[in-house]
């Protein structure tokens, strides 16, 4: 038996899980969210990276409390060295390192994006999901990273296409800003476009492309919002202020326009994707994106409309975690994959 430590730090949540290679689940997972980020609209990096020094021990030591076991079981550590906060992922690995360090195991730096493009592998009780074929498409939207890759195994996988600058979680968190909403922005705008059962009031543009480019670009929306609240007198430009009218209405409307008009960029880049690659036999949706139920619903049409399944992982694996790392590093160990205390975060 073998009990693999993941340790994730990279942006602003300390979280950790164990992952049992025998049972080929994660047996207990933890993640410490900082909340103080809301009141500047995003996560503050000096602020993020002193909350991880604070919680990262705690964290780790009450999920190997709740593995039932202590740091001399542990056969494996994985942790998080990029893409990332410098400082917050310094915080995680140095941890990590000195851990292995003292105790003489195994470490394995693990890519933040191979975690959540491989999260997509866990169920909500931890277990591994069997049923998810190679070769995939995985459609991976976080606040920091918007892209799509070919997955073709564990550890395996390609870029198509990724955001020419902001991640889609970014322009729900700057919008939902813009309208007078905290950080993080995309459950509510979420909340608020429910309410106005998801119809498109504004026609944000949509991004257009030429054949063969798969990329994403979503800072030109968030300035087309920008312009249409000021065109409407929601917004002053000259002192970026709301004013009056931009009511808990046009809120809700801002929204909705916004979720259905992100949600028509995804339908449209997977359809192009899978008529590109005619041998794709599964869609996966991963990243702190993925817990939208509307894009979840859009993309299962998709898939269904090609007769491939959707794969997303539970709310818990979506945003950042430990156990996708703990998983990452238990098959990456089984590769074969050489130890060492000798990595960086660039
Ligand atoms: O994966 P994650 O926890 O952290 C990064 O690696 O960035 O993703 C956080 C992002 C934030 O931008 C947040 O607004 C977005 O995920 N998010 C959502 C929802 N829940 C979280 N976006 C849309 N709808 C949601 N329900
Ligand atoms: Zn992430």
């Amino acid at each position: 038996m073998a009990l693999i430590l993941g340790i994730e730090s990279s942006c602003d949540d300390s979280a950790a899980a164990v992952f049992d290679t025998e049972k080929q689940r994660i047996i207990a997972y933890h993640t410490y969210s900082q909340q103080t980020h809301s009141e500047y609209g995003g996560v503050v990096p000096e602020i993020a990276s002193r909350s991880h020094l604070e919680k990262i021990g705690p964290v780790v030591a009450l999920t190997l409390q709740q593995a039932g076991c202590t740091i001399n079981d542990i056969n494996g550590i994985a942790v998080t060295s990029k893409p990332g906060l410098a400082g917050s992922l310094l915080v995680g690995l140095c941890y990590a390192k000195g851990m292995a360090w003292a105790r003489n195991i195994p470490l394995v730096a693990i890519n933040h994006l191979e975690g959540h493009i491989f999260s997509s592998f866990l169920n909500a009780d931890g277990s591994v999901r069997t049923s998810l074929p190679f070769p995939h498409i995985c459609l991976t939207v976080s606040g920091g990273h918007t892209a799509l890759y070919r997955v073709d195994d564990f550890g395996k996988f390609t870029i198509i296409g990724q955001t020419r600058d902001d991640a889609a979680g970014e322009a729900f968190d700057k919008i939902a800003k813009l309208i007078g909403f905290g950080y993080p922005g995309g459950a509510t705008i979420e909340r608020l476009a429910a309410e106005m059962h998801f119809e498109d009031f504004f026609h944000y543009p949509r991004t257009k492309h030429t054949p063969g480019d798969f990329s994403f670009s979503f800072s030109g929306l968030k300035t087309a919002v920008l312009y249409d609240l000021a065109k409407r007198g929601h917004i002053d430009l000259e002192t970026g202020l709301r004013t009056a009218t931009l009511t808990a209405e046009v809120q809700k409307q801002v929204a909705s326009s916004l979720l259905v008009c992100i949600g028509d960029v995804f339908v449209k880049m997977v359809t192009r994707i899978l008529d590109a690659h005619r041998d794709i036999k599964a869609l996966t949706f991963v990243g702190g994106v993925a817990c939208n139920k509307y894009l979840r619903a859009r993309l299962e049409a998709v898939a269904s409309n090609r007769g491939i399944s959707l794969h997303i992982s539970p709310p818990a694996f979506c945003t950042d975690n430990g156990a996708m790392i703990a998983f990452v590093g238990s098959y990456r160990l089984e590769q074969g994959e050489k130890a060492t205390l000798n990595v960086d975060i660039f």
